[in-house]
């Protein structure tokens, strides 16, 4: 995928998160129980993020993929690390917007359309009415609906329409960022692909940067420069988007890939088995010491409970976080 925005050599990342951590106090199972206890939903993340690049993020549910971006366009404040924008740490909440998963909830239904797309720019101060007006336009007919649209309200309109003008109103304040959090999960299939399309001719026009969340695997391929894997918080696995589908090294990426045909498979011969997922993602409230995949990983040895593996550098951006990885042969 080539595109006139990539990131040139050497320029310093958009976005730069260090040692990001988002704990939230878990409801406890009893009324009377007094002990405190911590949802670590994201639990120690590093991730930069080029101008103009997309970063597609994958992992089951309950990983904390959305914790991530919601914390990172502070929705939620961190619990601990450091999220450089622009080489800011303070937030500049204009230039980071977010896509939700569920476009009928993310629009307020006693808002019109215009109004809807516009609070941006009134909260932001940005323009006079009638430029807002123009704007809310302008910004209709970018993500293919009527202008004459903007005097109606959510109800009347479709979940493929309503995304479209959950997208029109995170651009309206001008985002360098949006985090995109499964923008097509609740739609229909039919419709999955023009909002995927609206997304990437947006973001090419504006020179928008992305962390793409999403389910399907095949489509974070197709739109991601970069794929990241999440497990229990931590990113254990990251690589070009290519790299990452040809080469997958983490056992946890194995599995998730192996779902689809002829990704995640090795080369004829070498004789590895298909891995399956059994089981659910652990709780995050008492995640397994060292390795947290460890407890589901075909491969784990003892050592794997021992400390939490760093990402570790394997050559062409591809990091991993695996003591095993690449150090041994697969078992047969
Ligand atoms: N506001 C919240 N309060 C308490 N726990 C939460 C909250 N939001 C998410 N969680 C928990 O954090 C973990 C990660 O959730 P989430 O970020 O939604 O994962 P994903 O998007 O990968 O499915 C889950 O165990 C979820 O139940
Ligand atoms: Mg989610």
């Amino acid at each position: 995928m080539s595109r006139h925005n990539r990131p040139a050599v050497g320029e310093a990342p958009l976005l730069d998160v260090r040692g990001l951590k988002k704990y939230f106090p878990a409801r406890s199972r009893s009324f009377f129980s007094k002990e405190k206890r911590t949802v670590k939903a994201v639990d120690g993340v590093d991730l930069s993020i080029g101008r103009g690049e997309t970063v597609g993020l994958v992992g089951e549910s309950g990983c904390g993929k959305s914790t991530l971006g919601r914390t990172i366009v502070r929705l939620y404040e961190p619990t601990e690390g450091e999220i450089m924008f622009s080489g800011k740490a303070a937030p500049d909440r204009r230039k980071m917007q977010m896509i939700f998963q569920d476009p009928y909830a993310s629009l307020n239904p006693r808002m019109t359309v215009g109004d809807i797309i516009s609070e941006p720019m009134v909260i932001h101060g940005i323009g006079t009415r009638s430029e807002r007006m123009n704007r809310v336009h302008d910004l209709l007919r970018q993500v293919g609906m009527n202008p004459d649209h903007a005097m109606r309200y959510p109800h009347e309109f479709s979940g493929g329409q309503r995304q479209r003008i959950g997208i029109a109103r995170a651009l309206s304040a001008e985002p360098e960022f949006m985090v995109c959090d499964e923008p097509i999960s609740a739609l229909d299939v039919s419709i999955q692909a023009q909002v995927v399309n609206i997304l990437e001719d947006l973001r090419d026009l504006y020179g928008l940067t992305y962390l793409f969340i999403a389910h399907d695997l095949s489509m974070i391929r197709h739109i991601s420069d970069r794929v990241g894997v999440m497990y229990l918080g931590r990113i254990v696995e990251i690589a070009p988007t290519e790299e990452l589908y040809g080469n997958p090294e983490h056992p946890y990426t194995k599995a998730l890939f192996s779902s689809i045909p002829r990704i995640g498979r090795q080369k004829e011969g070498e004789g590895e088995r298909r891995i399956t997922l059994k089981g659910d993602v652990p709780s995050p409230i008492d995640p397994p010491s060292g390795c947290a995949f460890r407890t589901r990983c075909p491969h784990a040895e003892k050592l794997c409970a021992d400390r939490v593996p760093a990402l570790a550098d394997r050559g062409a951006g591809h990091y991993v976080a695996c003591r095993l990885c690449g150090s041994q042969s697969p078992p047969p």
